[in-house]
């Protein structure tokens, strides 16, 4: 199956941590990309916040000064839904709430042309349902990036019940060309990784709430014993506890209460104290402004 064209304009909804990384993938492989955000000026640092990164790449001779000037171009943010029409591909990276979603796609769905392919990269959130209320449910699939969105692989290629098959096969295609590892998946709570997930942040949760260890302690040893490339609570933080506590508690509901998918009242602190993670400089560690690694 065909990738899509790079003459298509892609547009991703949302510029945050998710929205930002996908959209620089986007333009990297040569498309015109829209960043739309509803919050005033989000979009325009979601820009930013990609030139900072690759700025380093260009510093360090990694990458030409013009090629970067070239990708800037192509990303453009846009106040408002309308500017967007004319996309081929819209992918939405915005809040984990179903709600909100499925206002967002019935939106997008008398915006743009009947051809437009609409994507979500909810991390657990089933694409069938999203897809219900909408007049061509075909058309609307998951493509599910990991964090952070330039740096992973895989991609998740996720078939809610409508889903046309031919149009998976599009986007399995579009990922590959995009340079990264797509996998088909349907649409099952928590689709595959974060399926897997759920019971290393659970039991994590778990071993710390009954003292077994500080949450150092257990990322350190899961780095250095297990191999690990990151700890499950630097890992937490840097998902972000909003977006982490939404898919456990929508991967349990899913499984009407399954005990082993049951989000930690700790979590649950976390969110409504703001620590948010590295997005907000807190979390189970602090961050300093800009840092990469937790201070302990
Ligand atoms: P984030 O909180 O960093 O960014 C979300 C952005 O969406 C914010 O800038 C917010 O202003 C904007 N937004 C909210 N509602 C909107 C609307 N109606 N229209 C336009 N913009 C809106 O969240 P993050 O981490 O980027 O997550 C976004 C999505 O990606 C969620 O569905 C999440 O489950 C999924 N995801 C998150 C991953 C992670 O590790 N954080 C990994 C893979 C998927």
């Amino acid at each position: 199956m065909q990738a899509l064209n790079t003459s298509v304009k892609v547009a991703v909804i949302g510029a945050g941590a998710m929205g930002s990384g996908i959209a620089q993938v986007a333009a990297q492989a040569g498309h015109l990309v829209y960043l739309q955000d509803q919050r005033e000026g989000a979009a325009a640092a979601g820009k930013a916040g990609v030139a900072k990164t690759l700025q380093k790449r260009v510093d360090s001779g990694k990458m030409q000064q013009r090629d970067l000037d070239a990708l800037l171009q192509r990303i453009q943010p846009v106040d408002s839904l309308e500017q967007l029409a004319d996309s081929g591909l819209v992918i939405e990276a915005i809040i984990e709430d179903l709600d909100i979603k499925r206002q967002l796609f019935a939106r997008l769905e008398d915006l743009c042309g009947e051809q437009v392919i609409l994507a979500t990269n909810t991390s657990s959130i089933s694409v069938t349902s999203l897809g219900a209320q909408l007049k061509r449910p075909e058309r609307l699939l998951g493509m599910h990036f990991f964090n952070p969105a330039p740096l992973m692989a895989l991609v998740e290629v996720i078939l809610g019940l409508a889903t046309d098959k031919q149009l998976a096969a599009v986007i399995h295609a579009t990922a590959a060309a995009w340079g990264k590892k797509p996998v088909f998946a349907t649409s099952t709570p928590g689709f595959i990784v974060n399926r897997v997930a759920r019971p290393f942040y659970a039991e994590s949760l778990r071993l710390m709430q009954e003292q077994a260890a500080d949450p150092a302690t257990l990322d350190a040893l899961l780095r250095e014993a297990g191999n690990f490339r990151m700890g499950p609570f630097e890992l937490m933080d840097l998902i972000g506890h909003d977006v982490n506590y939404a898919v456990t508690n929508s991967v349990f509901d899913a499984y009407y209460g399954d005990f082993r998918f049951q989000p930690s009242l700790i979590q649950k602190a976390l969110v409504e104290a703001g620590r948010l993670g590295r997005k907000t400089g807190q979390g189970f560690y602090s961050y300093a402004e800009g840092a990469t690694r937790p201070e302990a």
